[in-house]
């Protein structure tokens, strides 16, 4: 996911579109049929308030089932049985947060407004092809799903804006009945046995946890917090005993301890893993993009026989990160701001577009640390010079305010 980029073209009364609780209330399972089992599994994943939206406008056993819901997409499954035999087992992707972030911006002419984020989606559809055959150069033709982009209308009413933009102002007279929307068709993934046959690479933000948490100790959790973010941007020197770098980065990105369970566990896994985070610096090394890192799944190894396969599936953003970004923020800093490492700080705006580059970086380094390849990790010019506390106070005021 990425949300920084879709969150600064929108209006200031958003807030950070939060995945829903998941709070299912049906009774005993095995009483329901199988559809309502199905939708019930659906409400579970993705919340009640927005399953109750959905089958507003698409009838639960018409066809498409909605699976899942992440911080761009809506993801769809099209059952078997409704599929004709040329198809592949395919989701398909709606990006409803793209196009309907846009029905917040100040709207006057809808005709033009419509035209401009048609070609707003063109654009993307055309930047997509080329970053995935750069993705395909790096990381292998099969580390990328095949998918297929189109400009489609897809329908959209205020309680689904409301509960995608939970405290947002739906002003339900501008709400148009559809808006065009990009939606992909890509190869279905087995996305089940997590730890056994699959792993995601990729985790959110861990300023996020650290906002929402009202723990006792929250200053052992900055500490650590501190402790492993140096260590991931290069600031701090390894431990002598790399198990307990192990575990702070582990406390920094807790899912991470089902991929150092498994790198102990399996030594395919952790060859792959150790070639993954090679092509990863690379990358970026070369291209500077940032890859969206921050949300579960975007990357995953799933296992195949004895070996693991790369999957990326949702790498990539309109965002157009890019590690220069981060660069820039620091030598401003540095250059303007402050005469000594004390009067460092982190602005609003600059917090919001450091977020993603700086947790990419430090996944990648995070992945290369598990993986036994702490000695060549992916750097940015400058930025062990900024100690943690200026990233965690600036990017925790920054995700508090959305
Ligand atoms: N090809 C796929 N096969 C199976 N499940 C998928 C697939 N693509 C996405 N999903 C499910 O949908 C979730 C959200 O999809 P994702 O592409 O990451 O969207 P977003 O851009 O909103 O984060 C994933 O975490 C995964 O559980
Ligand atoms: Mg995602």
């Amino acid at each position: 996911m990425n949300k920084t980029a879709r969150e600064s073209s929108v209006s200031h009364e958003r807030t950070i579109p939060q995945d829903a609780a998941p709070t299912i209330q049906e009774s005993d399972p095995t009483l329901l049929d199988a559809g309502a089992q199905q939708r019930s599994f659906m409400r579970l994943r993705v919340g009640n308030h927005l399953a109750d939206a959905i089958e507003q406008v698409l009838p639960p056993d018409s066809g498409p089932r909605l699976i899942a819901k992440g911080g761009e997409h809506l993801v769809f499954e099209v059952p078997k049985k409704d599929m004709p035999d040329t198809f592949r087992d395919i989701v398909v992707k709606v990006n409803f947060y793209r196009s309907g972030g846009a029905l917040f911006s100040p709207m006057k002419d809808p005709v033009a407004f419509e035209l401009q984020l048609r070609q707003a989606l063109e654009e993307s559809i055309i930047q997509r092809r080329v970053k995935v055959l750069e993705l395909r150069k790096y990381f292998g033709y099969d580390a990328v799903p095949a998918q297929k982009t189109f400009i489609r209308d897809v329908p959209v009413t205020p309680e689904i804006l409301t509960s995608l933009y939970p405290g947002a102002r739906v002003d339900a007279k501008r709400v148009p009945k559809t808006m065009p929307a990009l939606v992909s068709v890509q190869r279905r993934l087995e996305l089940s046995g997590e730890g056994e046959q699959y792993v995601s690479l990729t985790e959110y933000y861990p300023e996020r946890q650290l906002v929402d948490s009202h723990a006792d100790d929250a200053r052992e959790q900055e500490e650590a917090y501190d402790f492993a973010h140096d260590l991931l941007t290069g600031r701090r020197e390894q431990s002598e005993d790399p198990c307990k770098d192990i575990e702070s980065i582990c406390r920094l990105y807790p899912e991470m301890r089902l991929i150092a369970r498994l790198v102990d566990q399996d030594p395919a896994f952790k060859k792959k893993l150790g070639d993954v985070v090679e092509r990863l610096i690379l990358y970026s090394r070369d291209t500077h993009r940032c890859l969206d890192l921050a949300g579960h799944n975007n990357m995953t190894l799933m296992k195949s026989g004895d070996s693991w396969k790369l999957k990326m599936l949702d790498v990539l953003n309109d965002a157009n990160f890019s590690f220069d970004a981060l660069d820039r923020t620091i030598v401003e800093m540095q250059e303007h701001r402050a005469s000594d490492v004390h009067g460092l700080s982190l602005q609003h705006e600059e917090a919001g577009k450091a977020l993603n580059p700086l947790n990419t970086l430090r996944v990648i380094n995070a992945l290369a640390f598990l993986s036994g390849h702490s000695e060549d990790i992916l750097k940015i010019s400058g930025i062990e010079q900024i100690p943690a506390s200026v990233w965690r106070e600036g990017i925790s005021a920054y995700v508090s305010s959305r």
